[in-house]
């Protein structure tokens, strides 16, 4: 499967709460992230920063990675928190350092990124029991909103990628339109 960046030129189009917390809402996002108020957190391929913003809330410093300096800009403009920190960088070479995370998220990105690279990349900087959390888009949904069906993954893909790369999956739920899990650094 090839991996489609998402369009820079509609940054603005993430920036709407009453539709994209109908599909992943703050509070389940938070609920699966479980941060103590000093985690150190990576959000992978952070956009305009829609849900970094509600991760930020609650815990210590956390690294905005996009490869794309646009959304870097996008989200200066709207204001960055002082605990975050914008890393441009592709998530299969990110300049942080191996074991320097408690936590790491991707919303609706995974099939970005998806890579055996980018995944190895992910375990290398979380700490050992550390937390990654994946919400995207399900290749079983209807795809009256997101990507098309045919660049998205289902979850057994993504469970099976993880499990192979040095994740133990904790939790999985598989809904209408995306899936969520949350998995274990081994
Ligand atoms: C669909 S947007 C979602 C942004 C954000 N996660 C959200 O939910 O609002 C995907 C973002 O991931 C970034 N991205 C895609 N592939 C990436 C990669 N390999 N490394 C880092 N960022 C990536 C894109 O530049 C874009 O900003």
């Amino acid at each position: 499967m090839g991996h489609h960046t998402f369009d820079a030129d509609r940054a603005a189009t993430l920036e709407a709460p009453e539709q994209r917390y109908r599909v992943l809402s703050a509070e389940e996002l938070r609920w699966a992230l479980d941060c103590a108020a000093d985690d150190t957190v990576v959000d992978l391929g952070s956009g305009t920063g829609f849900y970094t913003d509600d991760v930020a809330a609650d815990t210590g410093e956390v690294y905005a990675v996009d490869l794309q300096p646009e959304m870097h800009d996008f989200y200066r403009e709207k204001g960055v928190p002082s605990n975050v920190e914008l890393v441009t960088a592709p998530v299969d070479e990110m300049p942080l350092d191996t074991g320097s995370a408690d936590r790491a998220f991707s919303t609706m990105t995974y099939h970005e990124f998806a890579t055996a690279a980018a995944i190895e990349e992910i375990r290398r900087v979380l700490r050992p029991g550390g937390r990654l959390v994946i919400a995207d888009w399900a290749a079983n949904g209807e795809g009256e909103q997101g990507p098309p069906l045919a660049e998205r993954y289902a979850l057994t893909d993504a469970v099976e990628m993880l499990c192979e790369h040095g994740f133990s999956v904790e939790f999985e739920a598989a809904r209408p339109e995306t899936y969520l899990l949350v998995a274990t650094a081994d």
